[in-house]
C-alpha cells in the first residue's frame, strides 16, 4: 500500500517520485536494472518518501527539490532491505522472490552497493551539505545496527535496552533523518527540522516495535514472508524479551535459539510468545513512542502539515501490514 493514498492532495507527488526511482534505476546495467525494478515493482509503503514530502510542508514546499531529496533516501532503504535478506537467508520481501534469491547473494550485495551508489549521486546534487553529513551518519550507524544485530543473535540473555539501542540504530534513524531532510531542503529552520528528527525518531521506533510484533500476530499474506521468522531466525525481539520474563517460556524459548533446534521446539516458542503478555507489553511500549512524537508535535507551528503528521503516526501505530 502507498501511504499517501491517505492524502489525496499528495497523490500526484508520490507517483512523481515513483516514476523518478523507476527511472533512475532504469539507466544501469540490466542486471542491476532488473533486480532493482523486481524490488521496486513487489511494493513497499515508500514510508521514508512520505515523511519528506510531509515535512517538506514546514518550509517552501518545492516539489522538486522534495522528490529529488525522497528518491535517494527510499533506495537507501532499498540497498538495506537487498542485503539484509541476504544477511537472514530471506527468500521473501514484498510477497516476491527477494532479489537474493533470484539472483544470488553476490549479485544482491551488488545491486545493494549500485543503489547506495545512485543514492549518493543524486543527493550531492542538493545543495544543502548538513544533508551529506546527515545521510553519512545513517548510513554508518545502520550498518552498526545489524551488526548488533548478528551479535545479539540467538542470544535470550540481553535486555531491552540492548533491543532498543539496536532498533534505534537500524531502523528509527533513518526515518527521523527523513524527516529532518524533508525540512531542510524546504528551507524550514535548524530548529523546526530538529523538532521533525525528534518526531521521526520516535515514530520509527514505535514503527520497528510495531514491524516484530506484527511477525507475531500477522498472516503470511500481510507480511509478504511467513510469520515467527524472526525468532526462527534466532532475532530476539521486543515481545520475545517481555515473554522471556516467564522462566517457563524462558526455556522453551533458550532451547529454539540452540543451533541445530528443530521446527517443533520452534513452533513451540512461538506460540508461547504469542500467547504470552509479551505481546500488549511491547503494545504498550510502541504507543508510548507514538505518544512521545505527537508530544513533539505540540511544539510545532500549528499548520495542517502538522495534522498530517498526527494522522499518519496513528495509522502507522496501528497498521497491520
Ligand atoms: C522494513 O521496512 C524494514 C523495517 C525497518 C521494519 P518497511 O516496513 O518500511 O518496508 P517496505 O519498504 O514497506 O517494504
Ligand atoms: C530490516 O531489518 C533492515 C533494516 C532495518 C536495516 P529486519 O531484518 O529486522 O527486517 P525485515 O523483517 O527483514 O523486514
Ligand atoms: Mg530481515
Ligand atoms: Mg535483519
Amino acid at each position: 500500500m502507498k501511504l499517501l493514498r491517505l492524502y489525496d492532495r499528495f497523490e500526484a507527488d508520490i507517483d512523481r517520485i515513483e516514476r523518478d526511482l523507476a527511472h533512475k534505476v532504469a539507466l544501469a546495467h540490466p542486471t542491476l536494472r532488473d533486480a532493482a525494478l523486481h524490488l521496486l515493482r513487489a511494493g513497499g509503503k515508500r514510508v521514508r518518501p512520505v515523511f519528506v514530502l510531509l515535512c517538506g510542508q514546514f518550509g517552501q514546499y518545492d516539489v522538486q527539490r522534495l522528490v529529488d531529496a525522497a528518491v535517494p533516501l527510499e533506495m537507501i532503504h532499498m540497498a538495506t532491505l537487498v542485503h539484509d535478506d541476504v544477511i537472514d537467508c530471506a527468500h521473501t520481501r514484498r510477497g516476491q522472490q527477494t532479489v537474493g534469491a533470484r539472483w544470488g547473494a553476490q549479485t544482491a550485495m551488488y545491486v545493494g552497493d549500485f543503489l547506495f551508489g545512485k543514492a549518493i549521486a543524486q543527493l550531492v546534487e542538493l545543495d544543502v551539505p548538513a544533508i551529506h553529513r546527515i545521510v553519512s551518519r545513517v548510513m554508518v550507524q545502520m550498518v552498526i545496527g545489524e551488526l548488533e544485530q548478528m551479535r545479539w543473535l540467538g542470544v535470550i540473555d540481553q535486555t531491552v535496552r540492548d533491543y532498543l539501542l539496536r532498533i534505534r540504530r537500524k531502523t528509527a534513524l533513518l526515518i527521523a533523518s527523513s524527516c529532518q531532510i524533508g525540512a531542510l531542503v524546504a528551507g524550514a529552520s535548524e530548529q523546526c527540522a530538529q523538532q521533525l528528527y525528534m518526531y521521526g525518531y520516535h515514530i520509527g521506533m514505535a514503527f520497528q516495535i510495531q514491524d516484530d510484533l506484527l511477525d507475531f500476530t500477522g498472516t503470511e499474506t500481510q507480511l509478504g514472508k511467513r510469520p515467527g521468522s524472526d525468532l526462527r531466525q534466532g532475532n530476539v525481539t521486543l515481545p520475545v524479551l517481555y515473554a522471556a520474563k516467564d522462566a517457563r517460556v524462558r526455556e522453551v524459548i533458550a532451547r529454539c535459539l540452540l543451533p541445530g533446534a528443530d521446527d517443533s521446539v520452534k513452533n513451540d516458542a512461538i506460540v508461547l510468545v504469542q500467547r504470552s503478555d509479551g505481546l500488549g507489553e511491547a503494545a504498550r511500549l510502541a504507543q508510548r513512542y507514538c505518544a512521545r512524537a505527537l508530544r513533539v508535535l505540540d511544539r510545532l507551528p500549528n499548520i495542517a502539515a502538522r495534522d498530517d503528521l498526527r494522522t499518519t503516526a496513528e495509522v502507522l501505530a496501528h497498521r497491520a501490514y
